[in-house]
């Protein structure tokens, strides 16, 4: 049984062919490499270069692999942006998935995991872990952007013999403890992967976006996960998917937040680099403190996170940077 990854050349949907690859599972990537890069497929994976929304494209792909199941991560992701180019983020992560979709219910595709967010959540009453059954609220483009997919996948299932997992990412950070794949984009805008670039010299400093929100220290909160225990979750999910007929919306994260500057302490600690951090203005669509609670996915799937730990998080994200620094320097 063949497994369609998309987005598989890029950072969380590398770290799921690994991880399938690991299992023994045939392991065919769609992917267009406008963030991806076509290295970071091992070679044991069949890489197919192309968009997720062409039918033409995908159509015959599912079929020519016989896909039953489907893992879709590809998409764009960075919050800010979502804010500034709105239809952007609709095409690529709605229009697209639809597209998608379509093509997997035609090719008689039996499980769709979906790579959804905490963005869907807004920013939650209060400071309490936030489950499952909170009000969808997003505040972003972006976040509408993955409710409306999660919306169009309940629909589908419901019409056509289709499972479906949505997983509702929180922080997702750190790379592959075995070195073998990490956050590789050049322009990233996530947290630890900004601090790490700063710790290594490949930015010469790094920026605070906003100091004065209602937190203990005046930065955001958000609880950060190891892309190595959200990769797992998501391996679980298609065991569920294939022994069950029960479809699964469930958050992915530890219950923890840290702070902006918690983080970056930590990334200065684990580096031994006193990069310098300049406190700025807010940036737009950020929820000012979101954390989740991860009982429903512990408690269905047996979810049991291995890294739950800033400090191993951390320190795998540099080890992969300086990897990365290397690379280049070839
Ligand atoms: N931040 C900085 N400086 C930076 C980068 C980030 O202060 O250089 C701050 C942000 O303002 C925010 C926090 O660090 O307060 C985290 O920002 P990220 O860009 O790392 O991540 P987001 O919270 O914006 O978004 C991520 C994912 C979403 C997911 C969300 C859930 O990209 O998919 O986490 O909380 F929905």
């Amino acid at each position: 049984m063949t497994v369609l990854v998309t987005g598989g050349a890029g950072y969380i949907g590398s770290h799921m062919v690994w991880r399938l690859l690991d299992a023994g599972e045939e392991v065919v990537v769609a992917d267009r490499l406008s963030t991806g890069f076509d290295w970071a497929v091992p070679p044991e994976a069949n890489l197919n270069i192309g968009d997720i929304g062409d039918p033409d494209f995908i159509g015959p792909l599912l079929k020519r692999h016989d896909i039953q199941s489907v893992f879709h991560f590809a998409g764009s992701i960075v919050v800010p942006e979502s804010v500034t180019d709105p239809l952007g983020y609709y095409l690529n992560n709605t229009v697209k998935s639809r597209a998608l979709m379509e093509a997997c219910v035609k090719a008689g595709v039996s499980h769709f995991i979906f790579s959804s967010t905490a963005a869907v959540y807004g920013t939650p009453d209060g400071m309490a872990p936030v489950a499952e059954s909170a009000p969808a609220s997003p505040e972003s483009p972006y976040g509408t952007s993955k409710l409306m997919t999660e919306i169009m996948l309940r629909d589908a299932a419901a019409a056509h013999p289709l499972r479906y997992a949505c997983l509702r990412y929180f922080n997702v950070a750190g790379a592959d403890p075995n070195g073998r794949t990490g956050q590789s984009t050049p322009n990233a805008t996530h947290l630890i992967k900004v601090a790490t670039q700063a710790a290594l010299n490949k930015r010469p400093f790094m920026e605070v976006f906003g100091t004065d929100y209602g937190t203990p220290d005046g930065t955001c909160i958000r609880d950060y996960i190891h892309v190595t225990d959200l990769v797992e979750a998501h391996y679980l999910a298609l065991q569920h998917l294939r022994s069950s007929e029960e479809n699964l919306v469930a958050n992915c994260g530890y219950g923890r937040g840290r702070s902006v500057l918690e983080v970056i302490d930590m990334v200065k600690q684990v580096s031994g680099s006193d990069f310098e951090v300049k406190l700025a203005e807010r940036r737009p669509g950020d929820a000012v403190s979101i954390v989740a609670n991860s009982d429903l996915i512990k408690d269905r799937l047996g979810w049991t996170p291995q890294y739950d730990d800033l400090e191993k998080i951390v320190g795998n994200a540099l080890s992969w940077e300086a990897a990365l620094e290397r690379r280049n320097r070839k």
